[in-house]
């Protein structure tokens, strides 16, 4: 059978699969379930500040980090402080045997040095940083802003020896340039992309209701495409993260030049018994074509003789526009 491990921050993961942050990873009991079934790794929920200082007022937090208040409204009061999450960190070492990533959402540089500590003496493998990259504030220099997100991993770099890998927004600008800075910084992965919720607003209330918890898998092509124009220029362990609902996914990530990938919707979709399926369709397909193993297979599709590469990209767009043009209204 063909050999599916693979390094992604550093890590040595026994297959692709990472089961990303959210209440699938809120105990331990569910991340052995996990484990059980395959998945290689797992990122806990994150760890908003806003959470551990107590911030009750929902519309304060909203303002303060918006994702931080629609996780909260989806996960029914779970919320940790920063004991219980490392209670967990602990409990879930003593029984699983794969990495387990914290990851962890904060504003101030202060916290930024503390937390990251505690969770490394508590036992994590990695922490994911879930950066707030994207300003809310018209008055709020861009620059600054980057300059600031580098801050803060320059401070959890001087604070922890574990790795760690930073989520970012499809909404950042420059990803190419932005992940680069970050690999310099000494990030050792990077999580492409975290997924906004959406926001709808009820008619008859007439206020804010989430629209869809939960991602479709058309929305892993706008991943797909930075994968690859990423991992064609630089030297860092990508992992994909939206959309990724089967092994289609995967191996697309795969091929496109991810080192893994993380899969949420799917699982609270179909159960974790999804993993071991989409692991065993993977090592079908890879015994099919003869990939051996999965660094034969990592961005194979931009190999010389795929002759693939960014153009082909962009005249895919232009074709999928020109195709779209010649359309029936209603096909
Ligand atoms: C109920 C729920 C809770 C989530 N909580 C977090 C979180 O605390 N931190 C985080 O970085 N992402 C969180 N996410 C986002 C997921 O980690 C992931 O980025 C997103 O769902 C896209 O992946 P998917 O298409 O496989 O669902 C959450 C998602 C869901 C559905």
């Amino acid at each position: 059978m063909p050999d599916l491990r693979t390094s992604y921050m550093g890590l040595q993961l026994k297959n692709p699969i990472i089961i990303g942050s959210s209440t699938l990873t809120d105990t331990p009991e569910k991340i052995k379930a996990l484990e059980d079934n395959g998945a290689a790794a797992v990122v806990l929920k994150s760890l908003f500040e806003e959470e551990v200082r107590n911030v009750s007022d929902s519309s304060q937090c909203c303002n303060y980090h918006p994702e931080a208040y629609y996780y909260d409204m989806s996960d029914a009061g779970m919320l940790y402080g920063i004991s219980e999450y490392l209670e967990l960190i602990k409990e879930a070492k003593k029984i699983v045997d794969i990495p387990i990533i914290a990851s962890i959402c904060c504003e101030n540089a202060e916290w930024w040095s503390t937390y990251p500590k505690k969770l490394e003496k508590a036992g994590a493998d990695a922490i994911e940083l879930n950066l707030n990259l994207l300003s809310l504030d018209a008055n709020e220099d861009p620059v600054q802003n980057y300059l600031k997100t580098i801050e803060i991993i320059d401070t959890v770099k001087k604070n922890i020896s574990i790795p760690f890998s930073v989520k970012i927004s499809p909404y950042c600008c420059s990803i190419p340039y932005l992940v680069n800075m970050f690999k310099t910084n000494g990030a050792s992965g990077v999580v492409m992309f975290s997924r906004l919720f959406r926001v709808g607003i009820n008619l008859e209330t007439i206020e804010c209701e989430p629209a869809d918890y939960y991602s479709s898998p058309n929305e892993t092509y706008k991943v797909l495409r930075w994968i690859n124009i990423v991992s064609e220029q630089l030297d860092v362990e990508l992992c994909g993260n939206t959309g990724i609902h089967s092994s289609k996914e995967v191996l697309q990530h795969l091929l496109a030049g991810a080192s893994a990938v993380q899969m949420v919707s799917s699982i609270y979709k179909n159960g974790p018994e999804i993993i071991k399926q989409t692991i065993e369709e993977i090592e079908q397909y890879m015994f099919e074509r003869q990939f051996n193993n999965l660094k034969e297979m990592k961005g194979f599709l931009r190999s010389d003789e795929k002759d693939f590469d960014l153009m082909y990209f962009n005249s895919l767009t232009h074709d999928r526009f020109q195709l779209a043009d010649g359309m029936e209204l209603g096909s």
